[in-house]
């Protein structure tokens, strides 16, 4: 009997897991475990053999259970253990950087509108937005008394008492880059000009500062077919859909005809759906760039023309997006944008990860 026990707690002793100790606990107690099958052998021994075996058998019993339960335990705590050194956390790591930001609709667009015109061959110009009179206005052949100034309800900046000069302007619109280009590129030349432009006026559909681009191509043949071609291209790739468009006669003092652009669109259901139904809304002013203007930008006008346009980029922008509110460009957060569909900025994570 001792034999015996001290071979079933040996066993168990040496068991390395929860499995192979099972295996034994069946082996010694299960239905047809050894020490049961013994346990079933007392009833045909004699009265006093069973009087010595069946304590003794008992006692081994409760030992091997008390030694499988102890052995159980002692392994849970080691898998435990194991479990807690190989699945360790640091929890004092820094927090995986999450990107919230979106692109602004306006600089998206601002994108979409100037990789539509580089694949038709135009260069993107700048200028600044603290303007000269001369730029913003006499240049573009807007003189002093002309109605235009005040149209505009021009920001002007202010000059130290007793400075006599005209003040800078912000400027009022992107054709005064159409005169630095002109002076530093000459002709031929394509070109568009997008950026922040300036006027009095809140609602909503104006904000004091907005987004225009200028478009300007010159050569010696260039014509109003060829802005209009030009301007369906656009649209129709900006909008993704056959876009027609409609000139209306009209009048800016830097060209000469003038047209306002209406793009075709719809209006039912209360949303405007471009490139479909038979209203009309408009989108740019344009023309042929005036004899004085050229010659303002050093350009000789019996040798060259050209035409130019300037286009509401956040107009276009609210047009595509369906954005009702101009003013919601300006203080919205970022549950707005995520509205309209722009996603995070896809930019390098800075914890790459290990
Ligand atoms: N500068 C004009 C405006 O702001 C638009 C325009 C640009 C018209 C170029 C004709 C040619 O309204």
């Amino acid at each position: 009997m001792d034999q015996l026990k001290s071979d079933w707690l040996g066993r168990i002793g040496a068991a390395s897991d929860e499995t192979t100790l099972e295996d034994l606990r069946v082996a010694a107690l299960g239905k047809k475990g050894d020490i049961s099958l013994r346990m079933r052998d007392l009833g045909g021994m004699s009265p006093e053999e069973r009087q010595v075996a069946g304590p003794a058998l008992n006692a081994l019993k409760d030992e091997v259970t008390t030694a499988i339960a102890a052995k159980k335990a002692a392994l849970g705590d080691a898998a435990l253990d194991e479990r807690l050194r190989a699945e360790w956390l640091d929890v004092t790591l820094p927090a995986r950087h999450r990107r919230q930001g979106t692109i602004h609709p306006v600089s998206q667009v601002t994108e979409e509108v100037t990789a539509i015109f580089a694949d038709m061959g135009f260069a993107v110009a700048e200028g600044p937005q603290i303007e000269t009179d001369w730029y913003n206005f006499d240049a573009l052949n807007i003189p002093g008394h002309h109605p235009a100034r005040a149209e505009m309800d021009t920001f002007y900046t202010h000059r130290a008492p007793g400075d006599d000069r005209p003040p800078h302007v912000l400027r009022t619109h992107t054709s005064p880059v159409q005169i630095r280009y002109m002076e530093a590129h000459g002709a031929p030349t394509r070109v568009i000009a997008p950026g922040r432009v300036y006027r009095a006026d809140y609602d909503q559909t104006h904000t004091p500062m907005f987004h225009q681009v200028e478009g300007l191509a010159i050569d010696r043949d260039i014509s109003m077919a060829n802005l209009k071609w030009v301007l369906e291209s656009f649209f129709s790739a900006y909008f993704g859909t056959n876009v027609r468009t409609r000139f209306r006669a009209s009048h800016f003092p830097f060209t000469e005809p003038s047209a306002e652009v209406d793009i075709q669109c719809s209006w039912e259901g209360g949303t405007v759906k471009v490139g479909e139904g038979n209203d009309w809304l408009e989108v740019l002013g344009s023309g042929m760039v005036h004899p004085k203007v050229l010659q303002a930008g050093g350009i000789d006008p019996s040798e060259w023309q050209g035409f130019a346009f300037g286009m509401g980029i956040d107009r276009i922008a609210m047009l595509k997006y369906g954005i009702p509110d101009l003013r919601a460009f300006f203080d919205s957060d970022l549950r707005w944008l995520r509205h309209y569909g722009f996603s995070a900025l896809q930019m390098p994570a800075v914890h790459a990860g290990v």
